[in-house]
């Protein structure tokens, strides 16, 4: 036994009857009720939201913006509407300051191939720290290729946080953009992105804020971060797949350049003469926007409002530090970095000589989903020196009971095929 922690408060916040308004949960795996753990990879969806999905199907369908005829306009009505609950939700001033594309990896893209493109040249650098999922470093990294710029990494700190000061040495005059997550996917850190924001502005440096972590645990406020952008997907937010979220001050939308060009973008167009396109955001949502998956992460954030975003948070917090008490009581658990300090969510962990695909498939024959391996950020874990963590990520639906599970799985772990044969291994 390792030294426990003096105990702490581990009553639930949220009802236990929220679990209830999410119907997947109702399947056994291996005789055990589902136990869902993997929130960080995405969320289940509440009842609430598959009823907006269908009743958007069953009574609104057909294209936005493009339909002189009632049914259209009721369509776009119900767009629009979306994206002003996505508007309040993140505290943006403007509704067409927020930008519907497929998920954050696409909103990054849409970023690196427009402000990037337009502000970025050889010699220049492109700032981003150790911790970032592949999706907030792959299009700069290769923006930087094309351009000649360089990407600088910021190195990620002991405890697996961002020194402000060490993020700072390295804001040189040749920055031109700095892309950070706002929590990691990893560990649940949370970076200080506030001061990051201040501090590259104090340089007129933009920041790009990947609140995919962020969304679904705390209120996030795009104005008092002063964030330029802020990308999030819906699947995590409890809302639909294949939509998500650019937020964008107005005036740095307003300058951007279309990202893909077609249908929608356009103000009149001829074979010859310059093309004129429509203002931010339709400029950037070329083609048939997502309509359905809107309006389902409308009534996710709706959803979420009405449990409440306080208890929202507070629930899941008091999750991580049971998790972290109950691995510390376990031998060879170790919980990597800090989450209880500033829980969001998620903790990782590693067991001595045991592969972490081991642990996940020990864990799924229990019917407890996590994720194990380097979820998508393995240069993350090289630096940590890791061949991969497990990954236990809670929503309001996840209770105290599941962590015992967990807890009690783990008492049972031996070592399987991934430890035995190739323990060094990774792939996810
Ligand atoms: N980005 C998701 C994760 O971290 C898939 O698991």
């Amino acid at each position: 036994m390792t030294d426990v922690a003096p105990a702490r408060d581990h009553t639930e916040v949220l009802p236990r009857s929220v679990r209830h308004d999410f119907p997947i949960l109702r399947q056994t795996f291996n005789g055990y009720p589902l136990t869902y753990l993997d929130n960080a990879a995405t969320t289940q969806k509440p009842q609430a939201v598959l009823d907006a999905i269908t009743d958007y199907y069953a009574t609104a369908n057909s294209n936005v913006g493009r339909g002189y005829y009632q049914l259209s306009m009721r369509s776009t009505d119900r767009y629009e509407q979306a994206r002003a609950v996505v508007q309040r939700a993140v505290n943006a001033e403007h509704p067409d300051e927020i930008v519907f594309t497929a998920g954050t990896t696409a909103a990054v893209n849409l970023l690196a191939d427009t402000f990037g493109r337009k502000h970025v040249g050889c010699g220049d650098e492109v700032v981003v720290t150790g911790m970032e999922h592949n999706s907030n470093t792959l299009p700069w990294r290769r923006l930087a290729e094309q351009s000649g710029a360089r990407l600088v990494v910021v190195p990620v700190s002991e405890n697996g946080s961002v020194d402000i000061d060490t993020f700072t040495s390295v804001l040189g005059p040749r920055v031109r953009l700095v892309a950070v997550s706002h929590v990691s996917n990893v560990l649940g850190t949370v970076n200080p992105v506030r001061e990051m924001i201040a501090e590259a502005h104090r340089r007129d440096v933009r920041v790009v804020v990947d609140g995919a972590q962020a969304i679904a645990h705390r209120t996030v406020d795009v104005r008092d971060l002063d964030a330029d952008f802020y990308c999030f997907s819906g699947h995590k937010v409890y809302g639909p797949l294949g939509v998500g979220v650019l937020y964008g001050k107005r005036e740095i939308l307003a300058e951007l350049p279309p990202y893909q060009v077609g249908g929608g973008t356009v103000k009149g167009v001829t074979f010859t003469a310059p093309v004129s396109y429509v203002p931010t955001p339709a400029r950037l949502e070329a083609g048939t926007p997502h309509m359905a998956g809107a309006v389902g992460l409308a009534a996710a954030l709706r959803y979420l409002d009405g449990l409440g975003r306080d208890a929202v948070s507070a629930h899941q917090e008091m999750l991580v530090r049971q998790a972290v008490d109950a691995l510390n009581t376990l031998d060879g658990v170790r919980v990597v970095g800090d989450p209880a300090s500033a829980p969001n969510g998620i903790v990782s962990f590693v067991v001595d000589g045991i592969h972490p695909y081991d642990v996940g498939g020990h864990l799924d024959q229990h019917g407890i989903a996590v994720r194990s391996g380097v979820h998508c950020a393995s240069t993350f874990l090289d630096s940590m020196d890791l061949v991969g963590t497990v990954r236990m990520s809670f929503a309001v639906y996840n209770t105290s009971d599941e962590i015992e599970l967990v807890r009690r799985a783990l008492e049972t772990l031996r070592p399987g095929p991934w430890t035995k044969d190739r323990p060094t291994t990774r792939f996810l």
